[in-house]
């Protein structure tokens, strides 16, 4: 083909984000898709919104049907968010043959076997890099690059807001309200910051990890689970005192016995590595037994990092579409669901 067509479900951050990539590096992507990769229509809310976008025009509507029917339309990228609605607009999307590229974690961790099989049953591709640590490419990392190994441990920082929060507030002694409310200004935040600041956000990242390091069928309610709602300056201070950090940290280890995931506030000394990951980045460290340790560090939420990964999956699906090897998606969890018994 020589062009693909695109619609773009959002057009908040990263759904304009994705626009931005799309039109400052058109010559690179043409040259390493061999084909144009045009946005044609964008769903939105508020279609009286004014909206500062580069390139050509994009049709808005606010009507997804106009976008997951239009027979034009190669691939969805779905930058809107939600979870039972987005649910059957992208299932009804795959058995139209559209091809998925998502950033939506809520969903994948909620829902990613009914998507995995649609997407199997159908021979499209499925891909949603965005949907953890942002920036960083730690899903084609755990399922491709470490694909040989035996992934025992997962763990670190993988919510750029908290980790935001947590540094201004240790830095500065800002009170937590105020840059709460910055975080959400820079567009690290979700739509309903609670799922970040109650740690939810961070859960549904450790369950995704873990489906595809573990190739579990890990469940959001598996995870044990603490945000840092009611964290004060004065235990942040406190606590640096003493010569520690705190940091919302999310663990998932595999063993015999199965796995066991959490996520919760942390006292690191200052000596250790994810001490010193501040604002909104992310790192994580990924053990396997024959690798050892490896550490992944970069920006986890933010319009440019992440839009970089939605642009990175769609690039990956008009490259199988050029190809005709669409439908190798990330491979289904074949084990049987297996936990550890955790300590509270
Ligand atoms: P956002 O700025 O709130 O943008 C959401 C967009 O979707 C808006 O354009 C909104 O329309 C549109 N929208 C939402 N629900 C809709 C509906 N039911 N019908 C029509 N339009 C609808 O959100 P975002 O920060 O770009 O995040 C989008 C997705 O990416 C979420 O799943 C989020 O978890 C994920 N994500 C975000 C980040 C980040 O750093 N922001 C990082 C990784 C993943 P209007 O413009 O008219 O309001
Ligand atoms: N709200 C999320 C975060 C966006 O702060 O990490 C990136 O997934």
């Amino acid at each position: 083909k020589d062009t693909i067509h695109v619609g773009l479900l959002g057009l908040g951050t990263v759904g304009t984000g994705v626009i931005e990539i799309l039109h400052n590096n058109k010559e690179s992507i043409k040259h390493k898709t061999g084909c144009e990769v045009k946005v044609t229509k964008a769903l939105v809310h508020d279609l009286n919104k004014s909206r500062d976008l580069p390139g050509d025009k994009v049709e808005l509507t606010d009507s997804y049907e106009d976008i997951t029917n239009d027979e034009d339309i190669d691939v969805i990228v779905e930058v809107m968010g939600g979870i039972d609605h987005t649910l059957d607009v992208l299932l009804g999307a795959i058995e139209n043959k559209k091809h998925i590229v998502s950033a939506n974690k809520d969903l994948v961790a909620e829902h990613g076997e009914e998507l995995f099989d649609a997407a199997v049953r159908n021979q499209t591709d499925l891909y949603y890099e965005a949907s953890v640590a942002g920036g960083i490419p730690i899903i084609r990392s755990i399922v491709d690059g470490l694909s040989s190994d035996n992934i025992r441990k997962m763990m670190g920082i993988v919510n750029g807001t908290t980790n935001y929060i947590l540094t201004k507030m240790s830095q500065d002694g800002s009170d937590f309200d105020d840059v709460l409310k910055e975080a959400q200004d820079l567009g690290f935040a979700e739509a309903d910051p609670t799922a970040d600041v109650d740690g939810l956000d961070a859960a549904r990242k450790m369950t995704i990890l873990s489906i595809l390091g573990f190739s579990m069928p890990t469940r959001l309610d598996d995870v044990k689970l603490k945000g840092i709602r009611g964290m004060s300056t004065a235990d942040i201070a406190y606590a640096d005192k003493l010569g520690y950090t705190i940091k919302l940290i999310g663990i998932a280890e595999h063993d015999e016995e199965g796995i066991a995931l959490s996520v919760e506030p942390s006292l690191l000394p200052k000596s250790h590595p994810l001490s010193s990951v501040n604002d909104e980045y992310n790192a994580v460290y990924v053990y396997g037994d024959a690798v050892g340790e490896t550490m992944f560090y970069g920006p986890g939420a933010g319009k440019g990092p992440t839009a970089t990964a939605v642009v990175s999956d769609l690039i990956a699906v008009v490259k199988n579409i050029q190809l005709g090897t669409n439908g190798n998606n990330y491979v289904h969890p074949q084990h049987e669901r297996k936990l550890k018994t955790q300590a509270d």
